[in-house]
């Protein structure tokens, strides 16, 4: 049994983690309500002019700050971890992220598209690092191999100017851009065939958190690149504007089932039906307008539901999820491995995982634990 001082305990360790990968209803596991969507097409939004209403400070809102610099989200302290989410969800599209990322040893500043169900497209920057920016992806809160993330050295700083961080997600591929050059590509089918393969609603979370808090376990505060030093800090990332265009722009969004496919998901209120204002009428996803969805109309729903084949499932080595092909970073010196966590609790065995998603498996524990206060 867990006292609750532990259960705290617990959750303020691992609390920075989870406070950017956590969802409020799983559909995968029971019925949930709609998501909000952006009904627009385009949106953007100017940090350098103030605070918006379409995002929630989720989580420290007394460190974030806005002036003409942009939202600054700062680490100052153990267990800061100011973090905004959009409070509206995109249904695959394009984001791009203007900022400058946070120095400081073990600091690392994330912008995250997260879904209900746990599907997670990745963008971290690790403080001690400038000159690199790391990418990574989850599907259905998959967190059995830890191979999916990449390393994208880059010629010049990540902190000292506001770089243009873009993901373009469709049902085919997502292409991670750094100032409009393509620095990797992760087509559908691989990402297990589609089934780890990030494809539902998003929300936006822009955030920063110390993985090199000396309470964080070793393989994360490694990964981060060492433990913080508070007094050389603060720490601070810098958010200028956010540009979004929703290749599924609707008023809301339904999960049909419980299988996570976007084919199962239900737009209302979509451009195509906005004439009759209280429609309840529900488009296709496949019915999108969106000029990607349709320029790469040799992606259909036959494509997508290719026979999921090849896919070796027994192995635990943590070497399955292949690099394929086309999933390539187009710089051939990105480092090869992928940073990766070993954590133990309780008397589970070591489990490793993406630091950003570890706080999911913590959660897990968490609630089998809670049962027992
Ligand atoms: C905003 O975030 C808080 C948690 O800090 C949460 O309780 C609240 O429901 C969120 N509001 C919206 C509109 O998402
Ligand atoms: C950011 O990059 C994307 C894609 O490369 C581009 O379409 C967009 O115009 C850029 N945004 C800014 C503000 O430069
Ligand atoms: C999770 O991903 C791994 C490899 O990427 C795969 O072997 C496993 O079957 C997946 N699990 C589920 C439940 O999809
Ligand atoms: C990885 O993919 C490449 C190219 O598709 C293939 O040649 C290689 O055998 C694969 N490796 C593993 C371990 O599956």
């Amino acid at each position: 049994m867990m006292s609750k001082t532990a259960v705290a305990a617990l959750l303020g360790l691992f609390g920075t983690a989870f406070a950017q990968t956590y969802t409020n209803c799983n559909p995968t596991e029971k019925t949930c309500p709609p998501d909000k969507g952006l009904s627009s097409r385009t949106y953007s939004v100017d940090f350098t002019k103030g605070a918006s209403s379409d995002w929630n400070a989720t989580s420290c809102s007394d460190r974030i700050a806005y002036s003409s610099a942009g939202a600054a989200f700062t680490v100052k302290e153990h267990g800061d971890s100011p973090t905004i989410e959009s409070k509206f969800y995109i249904f695959f599209g394009s984001i791009s992220v203007i900022m400058k990322a946070a120095p400081g040893t073990g600091i690392v500043s994330s912008a995250v598209l997260e879904s209900d169900d746990l599907d997670e497209v990745d963008w971290e920057w690790i403080g001690g690092s400038a000159n690199e920016v790391q990418t990574n992806y989850f599907g259905k809160g998959n967190t059995t191999v830890y191979n999916r993330g990449k390393t994208i050295p880059l010629d010049s700083s990540t902190q000292a100017t506001a770089r243009n961080y873009t993901i373009d997600w469709t049902p085919k591929a997502i292409t991670w851009y750094v100032d409009g050059s393509a620095v990797r590509t992760l087509a559908y089918a691989d990402a297990l065939g589609g089934q780890n393969y990030p494809q539902t609603p998003m929300t936006i979370r822009l955030g920063i958190w110390a993985g090199g808090d000396s309470s964080e376990p070793k393989g994360t505060i490694e990964w981060a690149g060492g433990v913080t030093d508070y007094g050389a800090g603060p720490f601070t990332m810098y958010v200028e504007r956010v540009d979004i265009t929703n290749y599924n722009p609707g008023s809301s969004y339904t999960y049909s089932g419980t299988s996570g496919d976007w084919t199962s998901i239900k737009i209302d209120g979509s451009a195509s039906d906005s004439s009759s204002s209280s429609s309840s009428a529900s488009v296709s996803a496949t019915s999108t307008t969106s000029t990607q969805a349709t320029k790469s109309s040799s992606m259909n729903n036959k494509d997508l539901s290719t026979p999921k084949v090849g896919v070796s499932t027994g192995s635990t080595s943590g070497t399955s999820g292949n690099s394929s092909s086309t999933d390539s970073s187009a710089t051939s010196s990105t480092k090869g491995s992928s940073p990766s966590t070993t954590i133990h609790v309780t008397n589970a065995a070591p489990v490793s995982m993406s630091p950003i998603n570890a706080g999911l498996w913590v959660i897990g524990v968490l609630l089998a634990s809670m049962s027992y206060l």
